[in-house]
């Protein structure tokens, strides 16, 4: 059986390069080299089988993304999250739980997006109860961003959604305002407080215990073009 000492970075900050371990990938912060490592999500050594790719920023300790890799299992779930003892505990539960279709990204999930992510290969993203900084001076740390926006119009595939989730207010109205501003990309959404199969998180139960409102914010990807409507069609 897995230990977490199973999952190490086999070397010094200094040394720091984008590296695959076995069901995670590493994406150093404060690097330019990102280009030296690609990832191919259909090689049997990060998924067994090929299956639409299902991403999710900001997975804590993994309890959802566990979850829902369990329930799905005809869908390939990526787990990405900056602590590395957070993503430790997700990686320990890709073997304790048997998930072949789980894998985790110990890194920031921008970087992570623009870097090991092709145009239109993901089938859904979700961000869970992203860190909200709600103070003006700390907004630059938000995952979600215009840079965010963007990621998420290129990586998805057409029809297909980002989904965020936050009992934050004032971010919501946030995430709101970055998706209204790629209108041509996203079917424009505002949110509901009602999804009872939306699964189990740490902060969800924790926020539900404190009687908090939840906002679930689904954007629908619209785009069609690239080869079709280059040709003028
Ligand atoms: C409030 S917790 C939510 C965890 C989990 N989704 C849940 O619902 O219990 C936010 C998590 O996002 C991670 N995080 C924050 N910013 C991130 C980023 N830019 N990239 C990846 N992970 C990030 C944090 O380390 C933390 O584990």
């Amino acid at each position: 059986m897995k230990q977490a000492s199973d999952l190490y970075i086999p070397f010094e900050w200094e040394r720091r390069r984008p590296i695959l371990l076995e069901k995670c990938l590493y994406v150093p912060d404060h690097y330019d080299g990102h280009d030296q490592l690609a990832i191919d999500w259909n090689d049997p050594a990060v998924f067994e089988k090929k299956q639409p790719l299902v991403v999710e920023y900001c997975s804590g300790n993994g309890q959802w993304i566990a979850m829902m890799a369990k329930q799905n299992p005809l869908l390939n779930w990526v787990a990405v999250e900056m602590d590395f003892e957070r993503a430790r505990k997700i990686w320990l539960k890709i073997f304790r739980q048997n998930l072949p279709n789980l894998f985790v990204v110990y890194g920031e999930g921008l970087t992570f997006s623009r870097h090991y992510l092709p145009d239109k290969s993901v089938h859904e993203a979700y961000v869970n109860f992203p860190d909200p900084w709600p103070k003006r001076r700390h907004a630059k740390h938000r995952l979600i961003s215009d840079a965010f926006v963007s990621e998420m119009d290129r990586i998805l595939q057409p029809g297909s959604s980002a989904i965020l989730t936050t009992d934050d207010a004032a971010y919501s109205d946030w995430i709101i305002r970055r998706f209204s501003q790629w209108q041509s990309a996203f079917a424009p959404m505002q949110y509901t407080t009602e999804w009872p199969s939306f699964g189990d998180s740490y902060f969800y139960s924790l926020w539900l215990g404190q009687q908090r409102t939840i906002r679930f914010h689904r954007f629908i990807s619209k785009k069609v073009r690239g080869e079709v409507r280059g040709r003028g069609i």
